[in-house]
C-alpha cells in the first residue's frame, strides 16, 4: 500500500547502462513497481508531457532530447512516494545533488539529469495516468 509517484530514467541514462543500477537503488528504497515500461517517446508526446514547462527557455531543449532515445518510465508506490523518491534522486542540477542521490550518481548535467519525478501526488496521477492505462497498472 501507499501512495505512488511517477518516473522515468531519460535517455542519457538508458544510453549508458545504468537501468539495472537505478531500479535498484529504487527497490533498495522500499519502492515497489506497479507499472513499467520501455519506450520512446514521439516529439509531440513528449511535448504534450512537458506542456507545463513551454514557456521556458529550456523546453525545446528538453522536448528535443526527451525523444532521443529510450526511456523506462514507472509508477512506484510506497508510503510518502513523491516526497521520498525526491529525496531519493536528489537535486534536479546533479551539481547540486546530495551525495548518495541517483543524480549525484547517474545523472551528467541538469538536462541529462538520469531521472524525472513527479512534485506532486496531483502530478504523479496525471503523468502516471498519461503513460499507462489501468490495465496496466497492477497494485
Ligand atoms: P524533470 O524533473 O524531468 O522536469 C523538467 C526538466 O527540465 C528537469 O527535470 C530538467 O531535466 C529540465 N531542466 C530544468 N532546468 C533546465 C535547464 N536550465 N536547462 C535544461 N533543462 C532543464
Amino acid at each position: 500500500a501507499g501512495n505512488r509517484t511517477f518516473t522515468m530514467i531519460k535517455p542519457d541514462a538508458v544510453e549508458k547502462n545504468y537501468i539495472g543500477g537505478i531500479l535498484k537503488m529504487i527497490n533498495d528504497a522500499g519502492f515497489k513497481i506497479v507499472a513499467m515500461k520501455y519506450t520512446q517517446l514521439s516529439k509531440e508526446k513528449a511535448g504534450a508531457f512537458y506542456e507545463v514547462h513551454k514557456e521556458r527557455p529550456f523546453y525545446g531543449e528538453l522536448v528535443e532530447y526527451m525523444s532521443s532515445g529510450p526511456i523506462v518510465a514507472a509508477i512506484l508506490e510506497k508510503d510518502n512516494a513523491v516526497e521520498d523518491f525526491r529525496t531519493l534522486i536528489g537535486a534536479t542540477n546533479p551539481a547540486e545533488a546530495a551525495e548518495g542521490t541517483i543524480r549525484k550518481i547517474y545523472a551528467e548535467s541538469i538536462a541529462a539529469n538520469a531521472v524525472h519525478g513527479s512534485d506532486s501526488d496531483e502530478n504523479a496521477k496525471i503523468e502516471g495516468n498519461f503513460h499507462f492505462t489501468a490495465e496496466e497498472i497492477i497494485g
